[in-house]
């Protein structure tokens, strides 16, 4: 496994290594078993001639004022024995200047599915997401990139950036991964007290209570959906709701009834100053 610190090397790499089937995995660093299930999903799409090229960036432009980036956790020789453990061929982790000119005025805006859901509380945030990922995707030309489910709305706008900007690269959903008791692994999990923790598992008992509930037609409505959610997750006396919704798998539009088409319910909830979220997919998904 090669590391690169800086576009110059990794052009030299990507340039020596352009017959080959090239898998991107994009990561902010603080490895776990979710990003290593995406290598998984890197290799098995590389084929076994391929590259998983990983990279390994804490984007500043994706964090708000008032968040995390300082505190946000660094572990980056763990990290690499994690990448190297789950086949990823190369490592690309550039510094903050050898991504961002200091005074860089170009921007990459998505303007509908952004705008609610995790986008009304983290303004900003899915901008600083398309434009670092943008980047990523013209320095080191994948063939193919892999994205976490869990981030739901994430992968959503990345599929409508990647066609409407034309990024000729095929975008792969990894499932998400769950701690025994059912919590979506979250590089955020570090932060919850004790209690937090025992009660953060009532996220997706819920979604998953609402998801069976649809199926045997004890729900029949989204308003249903969420009333039953929001009385289950309330039950946790450490959880504050942000927002939870039931939307078009594929637009992330709010569904005004079930239909044919997937759907998909969204959580964010917070315990503490952690917000935590997760989702579900139901009727022709998951
Ligand atoms: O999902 C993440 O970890 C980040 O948003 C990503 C896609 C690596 C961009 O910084």
């Amino acid at each position: 496994m090669v590391v690169l610190k800086t576009r110059e090397e990794l052009r030299r790499w990507v340039k020596l290594n352009q017959n080959r089937e090239r898998v991107l995995v994009p990561t902010m660093g603080a490895l776990h078993r979710g990003h290593t299930s995406l290598f998984d999903e890197g290799v098995k799409a590389a084929g076994g001639e391929g590259d998983v090229l990983a990279t390994i960036f804490v984007n500043p432009t994706q964090f708000g004022p008032n968040e995390d980036f300082d505190a946000y956790p660094r572990h980056f020789e763990e990290d690499l024995e994690k990448c190297e453990n789950h086949g990823v061929t190369a490592v690309f982790a550039p510094s903050s200047a050898e991504m961002y000119e200091e005074n860089a005025s170009i921007s990459v805006t998505e303007s509908s599915l952004s705008k609610h859901l995790c986008g009304a509380s983290r303004p900003g945030h899915f901008d600083g997401v398309c434009l670092v990922v943008s980047k990523l995707f013209l320095l080191t030309q994948p063939d193919a990139a892999v994205f976490g489910e869990k981030d739901f709305q994430q992968l959503a706008i990345i599929r409508r950036l990647v066609r409407d900007l034309n990024f000729p690269i095929k975008i792969i959903s990894g499932k998400t991964v769950r701690e025994k008791d059912g919590l979506a692994l979250s590089s955020r999990n570090a932060y919850l007290s004790d209690k937090d923790r025992a009660e953060a598992p009532v996220i997706h008992a819920a979604l998953k209570a609402a998801a069976n509930s649809i199926g045997d037609g004890s729900l029949t409505s989204p308003e249903e959906v969420i009333t039953q959610l929001s009385t289950q997750i309330n039950r946790a006396s450490g959880a504050e709701i942000d927002y939870l919704a039931v939307v078009d798998a594929d637009t992330l539009e709010a569904v005004a009834s079930f239909g044919q088409n997937p759907i998909r319910i969204l959580a964010a909830v917070h315990f503490g100053k952690t917000r935590l979220i997760d989702n579900i997919g139901v009727i022709g998904a998951d």
